[in-house]
């Protein structure tokens, strides 16, 4: 089947339980899905019953798509992103998106866990553009012209409107964002401390495996993107060793700040 076809299967499908046209699509990132719980008179369906979409397999992440209201706003939520480390062609991971943008989203909320480089755990970083060193493009292959162009600008990937909009509400929070650059790999392993020093170098403020995928196929659509990194480690070599767990126990702590700032922002938005 074109890919075409099982976007818009896949639309027929979440249709048919009830979802209509959301204004933002959301994917919330390791550990930060919580906020989904929040999405009220919502409709929560399970990634297995639905047709063409990926499986999710990362400790921390649900797998359920939950659509509904958060701050007034219609979001569909992604509780649990799929991976390009997890096996996943590059297709499935982007394919939540091309079915929000069918759906009707002009917006997308994208968070992260990621390596800070400079930045130390605990900080919130409004992506301000990317560096796509995942080794693939999601675009690659024909292009769906009902979606957008063969050679999409990326010049505003992170729109700039929304990261205004994002500093002022986290001023008000009193909550402190940051700004930088997300460098995303392909993982699973975590970066040697040479790539780091590279990316470094080469103006990465954030390291991660991923969003870029996602966010590219959102902006060849048309879509805005806000995409918020929680920094949960620095990268490697700038401390002793990298796990999980740690990735784990700092978002944590900071997602009650996190899932505040996003509410806010919605509301602005
Ligand atoms: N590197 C890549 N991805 C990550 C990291 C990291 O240090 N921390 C959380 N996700």
């Amino acid at each position: 089947m074109s890919l075409l076809s099982k976007i818009n299967e896949t639309k027929a499908y979440l249709q048919s339980k009830g979802i209509e046209k959301p204004d933002f699509g959301l994917i919330l990132g390791s550990g930060l899905g919580e906020l989904a719980e929040e999405v009220e008179n919502s409709i929560v369906i399970d990634y297995a019953d639905i047709p063409n979409w990926g499986q999710s397999t990362v400790v921390g992440h649900a797998g359920k798509l939950v659509y509904g209201e958060l701050s007034g706003r219609k979001v569909l939520a992604l509780q649990g992103r799929f991976h390009y480390y997890e096996g996943n062609p590059i297709e499935t991971v982007t394919f939540p998106v091309r079915v929000m943008k069918a759906l009707g989203a002009t917006g997308l909320i994208v968070t992260n866990a990621a390596g800070g480089i400079g930045y130390g755990p605990g900080t919130l970083m409004a992506i301000t553009d990317h560096i796509n060193l995942t080794g693939n493009n999601p675009l690659i292959g024909e292009n769906l012209e009902e979606f957008g162009p063969r050679f999409p600008d990326m010049s505003d990937a992170y729109t700039t409107s929304y990261r205004q909009v994002a500093n002022k509400v986290a001023d008000q929070l009193g909550i402190k964002l940051e700004g930088g650059v997300y460098l995303g790999v392909s993982g699973p392993t975590y970066e040697t401390p040479a790539e780091i020093r590279a990316f470094k170098t080469m103006g990465a403020d954030a390291v991660g495996m991923s969003t870029v995928p996602e966010v590219i196929v959102a902006v060849h659509s048309g879509m805005k993107v806000l995409g918020i990194s929680a920094i949960t480690n620095f990268a490697a070599g700038f401390q002793s060793e990298l796990n999980h767990a740690e990735v784990v126990e700092v978002t944590e702590k900071i997602k009650e700040n996190f899932k505040g700032l996003i509410k806010a922002i919605l509301k602005e938005l």
